[in-house]
Order: structure tokens, then sequence, then C-alpha cells
């Protein structure tokens, strides 16, 4: 728990997606005066109305239970009138070269120029090392060198970003002086977690270095998984005994269909570009992307060997989300099953209780289905795609019955090898016998 003794301050937060709604929400929660900035006037009018335009745990409520200290708004110099720190919060896609594109952060930055009286800009987006150093140059030049600048970085996992704001293994705060580390600590008051103190560049390579950790891990499980469906081993024995080493720990070691989402690929491209702008090449993380942008790809040619070819055969995918509890399809591996099923003459079917379609010109290609046993009923295969618990119930043995063939590639390692056997399928997964 922070201590440093706290009032609360006036918040101007940039950019009402994700990370800005979670943001703003607990720092209203914490009693601060949140005002929220975003320039699509739709989302602005939708979260006037109580509308979150997203679907994430909890945040609905936050939102409403904090109205009083909660506004949203599309205009930057009503978001800034008596604000004492900006957030800024907007998103930072990767350009056609892979960098971050910093557009919309810089376009933030122009507003906040506008703005002497803030005690602090404070950057939540995800930048490349040395963004900071940039707006700091930006901001004196404006004048406002007595502006604090600090970084603090999001480790935020969708379907939980509530929980992480409120009870974070850590808070990251990179500033260059004390004065602007304590404030933005100091926000923090309430919440229950440590507070890390550090300098700006130090922030920012933080959150790209945990986020590339987190990927080695999973790319070394499917890595691991393929060695044991070569030798007969079990990647889960393995890995949960492995994972038992407290210098290990047991997170992040699940091999799959692999990672996506809205941050992983982007910022593991995006610490590769970085470096590699300054002529450093990242082998390890190289192989680290590599390696997921194969796990697809694998699976569905051993569910080729499996059937003799995809061509003319209808295939059920179970799951379109990056991951369950969320309806995030961004980068998700569904998108290159589909894509590569399509591809190969296959027609796709599929199935997912939350999954809002980010990608309409490869969806309108697959039929949807509302409901997963009519999603399987005469197909001639299945992929599980995302882990949802919902299909851990399905009555299988019903199912393989219902299916032309009952045959199964579970690509999350959900599902029993033997009571799938055992309900009639012929059953694969990932690393698994
Ligand atoms: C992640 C980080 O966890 C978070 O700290 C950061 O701020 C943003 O990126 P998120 O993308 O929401 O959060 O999802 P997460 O739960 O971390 O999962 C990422 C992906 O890895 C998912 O596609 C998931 O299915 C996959 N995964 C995760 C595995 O394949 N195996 C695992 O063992 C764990």
């Amino acid at each position: 728990m922070e201590s440093t003794p706290s009032a609360p301050r006036s918040v101007a937060v940039f950019g009402a997606g994700y990370i800005g709604l979670v943001t703003a929400a607990c720092l209203a929660e914490l009693g601060h005066r949140v005002v929220v900035r975003d320039v699509v006037p739709q989302k602005v009018e939708a979260l006037a109305r109580g509308e979150v335009p997203f679907y994430e745990p909890g945040l609905s409520e936050l939102i409403t239970r904090n109205g009083e200290r909660l506004r949203f708004t599309l205009d930057a110099e009503d978001a800034l009138a008596g604000a004492e720190v900006a957030y800024v919060c907007v998103d930072t896609p990767p350009t056609a070269a892979g960098d971050a594109d910093l557009s919309r952060v810089n376009a933030v930055v122009e507003d906040l120029v506008c703005a002497p009286h803030l005690a602090a800009v404070v950057v939540k987006s995800t930048v490349p090392i040395g963004t900071g150093d940039r707006i700091r140059e930006r901001l004196d030049l404006a004048g406002l060198a007595h502006v604090g600048y600090a970084s603090n970085p999001e480790f935020t996992a969708e379907g939980k970003a509530v929980a992480d704001f409120m009870h974070p293994d850590r808070i990251v705060v990179g500033a260059a002086d004390q004065a602007t580390r304590d404030l933005v600590a100091a926000l923090h008051q309430g919440v229950d977690g440590p507070v890390v103190r550090m300098d700006v560049r130090s922030a920012e390579l933080t959150k790209l270095t945990a986020n590339a950790l987190l990927m080695t891990r999973i790319s070394f499980a499917n890595e691991v998984a393929t060695l044991c469906e070569a030798t007969g081993a079990d990647v889960e024995k393995v890995m949960s005994a492995v994972g038992m080493d407290p210098r290990i720990g047991p997170h992040f070691l699940r091999a799959g269909l692999g990672w996506g989402g809205s941050c992983f690929p982007k910022d593991g491209v995006a610490l590769k570009s970085l470096a590699s702008n300054d002529g450093l090449h990242l082998q390890l993380l190289t192989a680290v992307i590599e390696v997921n942008n194969l796990q697809p790809r694998r699976a569905l040619q051993r569910l080729k060997d499996e059937l003799g070819s995809f061509t003319g055969k209808t295939v059920t995918m179970l799951g379109m989300a990056f991951k369950a509890h969320t309806d995030d399809m961004r980068q998700a591996p569904s998108e290159v099953v589909a894509s590569r099923l399509l591809a190969e003459g296959a027609q796709v079917r599929c199935w997912d209780p939350l999954a809002r379609v980010t990608e309409p010109q490869l969806w309108d290609q697959a039929t949807r289905y509302q409901d997963p046993l009519e999603a399987l009923a005469g197909a001639d295969a299945a992929i599980v795609v995302t882990e949802w618990p919902q299909l851990r119930d399905l009555p299988w043995q019903q199912v393989a019955a219902t299916m032309a063939a009952p045959v199964l590639f579970d690509g999350r390692n959900l599902l029993d090898p033997a009571a799938m056997r055992a309900a009639g399928f012929t059953y694969l997964s990932v690393g698994r016998h």
C-alpha cells in the first residue's frame, strides 16, 4: 500500500479506449475527479449514456458507481480546465515498419502544451524507449519546463483489468524528479501494490520487457510441446513439474495455439523494431515471435494430415476471441486458423459467446452459430481455438454422434484426452498424447 498522503486530484485522461477507461474509472474509484477525452463522438456519446463500448468485467459497474466524479468529453480544453494531472492513454498501433505509431500520443501532447497549469503529464500508452525524453523536450520548448513528466506503464490483462489496476503486482513510476514520482505514487493511494520508482527510460523498457518475457515463456512451452509430440512426453506434466520450481513459477507455461491480443503481437514487434533501429538484432525475441507464428499453422498441418485434405470439408472453430472471457479478437490465432482453412477450401463454421468481429471481410466467409452443438452437427472436424470453460461441459459423446466425422483438434489442451477418445473422438492436442 502506498503511504504518501494524498488529496483527491483533478485528472484528465486522454483516450477512452481499453486502458484509458480502466485508468479513469479506477482513479475515480480512488476518489479523484476525472474527465476523459476522446476524439470519437459516438464513443463519447455512448459513454455519457453509460454504455461501455467493449466487454470488461466490472468496468461498467465502476463507471456507473463513480458517475459523479467521472465525465466524458470531446473537447481537450474542457478536459484540461482545472486538471492537475494529464494521463495519456491513447493507442500506439504498429506502423507499416513495425514501430509503434506515436501520432496519437504526439497529438495529445500538442493539446497539453496549452495547459501550463498542469503539475504532471503521465504516459500510460506503451511507447518506445526515448519517447519520454522527446515529450520532455516538447514541453520545455512550449514553456512547460515546470510541468513534471512520468512514465507509468500498465500491466493490465484483459478480463481482469480492474483487478490488475486495484491490486497490481507493482506500480511502475518513471520520472526524472522525486516530486513527480511522488505525485504519481500518491494518485494511487488506496491501491494495493508496491510502487517502484525509477527513471523514465527504465520504466518504458520495463513494460516491453515484461511482455517479451511472458511471450518467451509461452513460445518455449510451445517448443517443448512440439518435442513432446515427437517423443511421447506430455507437455502439461512436464510444465507443471517445471513450474513448481520457485525460480521458474507456474505462470505462462501453457502450450496451445500461441498468443494473440492487443499487446503481445504489437509490443513484441515494437521491441524488435526498436532494437533494429539501433542496429541491434534481438535474436531470442525474433525466435519467440516466429515460434508463435508457426503454432496455429502447425496445428492445421496436423489436422490436415488426419483429414487428408481440407477441400470441401466442414470445419467448426470453437472460439474466436484471443482468449476466454473477452470479446477481443485483435490478432487472435482464430484469424490465422480461419483464413488458412478458407484458403485450403474448407467450409468454416464458428462459435464464440462474446467475440466482436473486427475483420468482417474474413469472418463474412464463415458461418457463425449461437449454439456450439449446432455448429458441430454434421462437421467433418472441429478445432478448439479459445479455452472457453463451457466447452468442457458439452455432451461430447452426443456431439461425436452428430458430427460427420468425430475429429477434434484441441488447440488449448482444454479437454481430457482419455475422456474424448472414450466419447468416440479422434482427438489431437498440443504436446499431449
Ligand atoms: C497481456 C499481459 O498479460 C499484460 O500484462 C499486458 O499489459 C498486455 O498483454 P492480455 O493480452 O490481456 O495481457 O492477455 P494474457 O492473459 O496475458 O494472454 C495473452 C495471450 O497469451 C493469450 O492469447 C493467451 O491465450 C496466451 N497464453 C497465455 C498462452 O498461450 N499460454 C499461456 O500460458 C498464457
